[in-house]
């Protein structure tokens, strides 16, 4: 299951399960604390708390190769350096300290809890980084100002936002209509999940968004399976 423990960083590994997601059933699964802004703003209070204590940024969720790849793909399509990019739920606020450092210059991040959006702000200055915008904002009820978005980046966020106990089917709708919102016609989207498999993903995007490639992950085998725990997308608003 999608579990803080479960996900995976430089430092731990995504539980894998025998149908190659790190979800227990596959197809489904059960609603999760994880999926609310309480658990969040905890989860997020103890990183802030921790920052201030020692300095460190806290979990890189799916670990540093999953920001790699994405920047990797961007720099290969010759993404313009001026192009907007907005991180999805942005957590620590580390996705857009990496964007910075290969030359992207129009950053925001969201995210629906303040204590994330304290310490991505703190992390940010550490890093003389003040002209990137990190706002609090529920992604599900955004601003009508979010929009005109070159690129939209998602790293964990939609998998915690279909954990939601409460009006699962309708979060991931709100979602969709929200994301076609705030990207631009022929933007480009990166979802980054371990709850989905690739076919769930494009079942669930292919309403307005075409697959334009899946960026490789790692591979495991189990019981003579082989199998990605981790999805990465690049999708095109059509
Ligand atoms: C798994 S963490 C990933 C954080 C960050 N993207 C990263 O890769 O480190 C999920 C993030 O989504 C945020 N989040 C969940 N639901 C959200 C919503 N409805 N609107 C905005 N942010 C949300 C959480 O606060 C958390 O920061």
């Amino acid at each position: 299951m999608f579990e803080a423990s479960a996900m995976a960083s430089e430092s731990s590994h995504v539980q894998e399960s025998s149908s190659g997601s790190c979800t227990e059933s596959g197809e489904d699964f059960a609603p999760s604390k994880l999926g609310t802004k309480e658990y969040w703003d905890n989860a997020y209070s103890r990183e802030l708390q921790t920052y201030r204590d020692i300095g460190d940024v806290g979990e890189i969720w799916f670990g540093e190769e999953s920001m790699n790849r994405v920047i990797r793909w961007m720099e290969k399509q010759n993404t313009a350096e001026n192009a907007a990019i907005l991180d999805i739920g942005t957590g620590n606020g580390v996705f857009l300290v990496e964007l910075a450092k290969h030359g992207f210059k129009n950053l925001t991040g969201i995210d629906y809890s303040s204590a994330s959006v304290e310490l991505a702000t703190n992390v940010l200055a550490e890093e003389g980084l003040t002209n990137i915008k990190v706002q609090e904002q529920d992604f599900l009820n955004p601003s009508p100002d979010l929009k005109g978005f070159d690129l939209c980046i998602d790293k964990g966020t939609f998998d915690a936002i279909s954990l939601n106990p409460e009006g699962r089917e309708m979060a991931k709708l709100q979602y969709m209509s929200s994301l076609r919102a705030a990207l631009k016609p022929q933007g480009h989207f990166f979802i980054t999940s371990c709850n989905w498999t690739k076919e769930q993903l494009l079942q669930i995007f292919s309403p307005g968004f075409e697959l334009l490639q899946e960026l490789p992950t790692p591979r495991f085998q189990f019981g003579g399976v082989t199998g990605n725990s981790v999805t990465a997308l690049v999708f095109k608003r059509l």
